[in-house]
């Protein structure tokens, strides 16, 4: 008997290292180095049907090939639609739309005093320094003296916020965005910034068009911080949470929330309007979406469109320009977890910061 089963473990060792060797120079390895003409492929992966993909794949090796998950986006309703949502087992948070166009949800008490004083203090402790821009300096406009992003920050990551609270964190903001959980882990750690009376940060896209072939930054190699010649910023949603109540402004505006197309146009070609309206230390409150600093609100909306046929990273959403406006009075504190995301194209790359 014993040996009878000895026998037939040797049997299926030689079988599956037969398997192992016919995989070796497979469709799907393939795909993998080369991620080229997939599409034109007929075992394409698609996104919607998985169950195609394993049972048109002829080995037992597909689990190894590593495909990035597929996105997926909230619906907003109708601005004030309000959804009650169980983020943390038996915890209820209201989700508030904002806007339509990007979808802006508010989620007040998304963080309690506690978990926005452990964020604070942690940052304190790692210590701030001078806030940059993506690719750019941050020198004062010649002209107006302005300066674009006038704030403190840091970035802090498990060893700075302890592994519970961050593991807690994670699965809240997977069951917000309905994202898969690996999607959270596998993006940019967190940022804090501080700002004082006068700090402020103009409006911005969080992410960066896809333009020319660079690979997104959370793919790639490139040195820290990364720049524009090596990468692309690929951040498909922020959440941005208020850590402290102010004594007055440090509201976040979406001067473009929700704008009709010819005020885009009229914003795209760039010229006076776009820079009133950029400059937040003036329109701030022309603004269509400003949302007042309260302690433990976050705030979530996606810089990209989705791409319909694939579920991934689709192009950068014009519509999602925001901002800090001044502070006034007081100090600011809020923290940013950007959700990075993949092309379809580059679905097969892993995101730098999952082992
Ligand atoms: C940012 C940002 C807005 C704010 O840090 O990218 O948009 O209200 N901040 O501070
Ligand atoms: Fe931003």
């Amino acid at each position: 008997m014993k040996m009878c089963s000895y026998l037939r473990n040797i049997l299926l060792l030689v079988l599956l290292n037969e398997i192992h060797l016919h995989t070796a120079h497979g469709q799907l390895s393939d795909d993998y180095t080369g991620h080229s003409n997939a599409d034109s492929d007929e075992n394409a992966f698609d996104p919607h049907n998985l169950l195609k993909y394993y049972a048109t794949s002829q080995t037992t090796k597909e689990e190894e090939v590593y495909v990035f998950p597929p996105l997926s986006r909230l619906d907003p309703g109708d601005v004030g639609t309000i959804v009650s949502v169980e983020l943390s087992p038996g915890r209820w948070f209201d989700r508030i739309t904002r806007a339509v166009k990007p979808p802006i949800f508010e989620i007040p008490d998304f963080l309690s005093d506690e978990e926005c004083d452990h964020i604070i203090n942690s940052a304190a402790r790692n210590g701030l320094g001078t806030s940059q821009i993506y690719g750019e300096d941050n020198e004062p406009d010649p002209n107006t003296q302005d300066i674009f992003r006038v704030s403190q920050q840091t970035w802090l990551n498990r060893n700075n916020l302890g592994g519970m609270f961050l593991d807690n964190l994670q699965n809240k903001l997977s069951t917000l965005l309905n994202l898969s959980k690996e999607i959270i882990k596998g993006s940019e750690s967190m940022q804090v910034v501080n700002y004082l009376p006068n700090g402020h940060y103009h409006a911005h896209l969080d992410s960066t068009r896809n333009t020319g072939n660079k690979p997104c930054c959370f793919q790639s190699s490139c040195p820290t911080p990364p720049g524009p010649e090596c990468c692309r910023i690929c951040r498909y949603a922020t959440v941005l949470y208020f850590l402290n109540n102010v004594d007055g402004g440090g509201e976040t505006a979406f001067p473009l929330a929700d704008a009709d197309e010819n005020t885009m146009t009229r914003f795209l070609e760039g010229g006076n309007l776009a820079h009133q309206w950029r400059n937040l230390s003036n329109f701030c409150h022309n603004s269509s979406v400003v949302i007042g600093p309260k302690r433990g609100t976050a705030i979530m909306w996606y810089s990209h469109l989705m791409e319909a046929e694939t579920n991934y990273l689709g192009e950068i959403d014009d519509y999602s320009y925001h901002g800090g406006c001044d502070v006034t009075k007081g100090t600011k504190w809020i923290a940013n977890n950007w959700i990075n995301a993949a092309t379809y194209n580059e679905r097969f790359v892993k995101s730098i910061w999952v082992d």
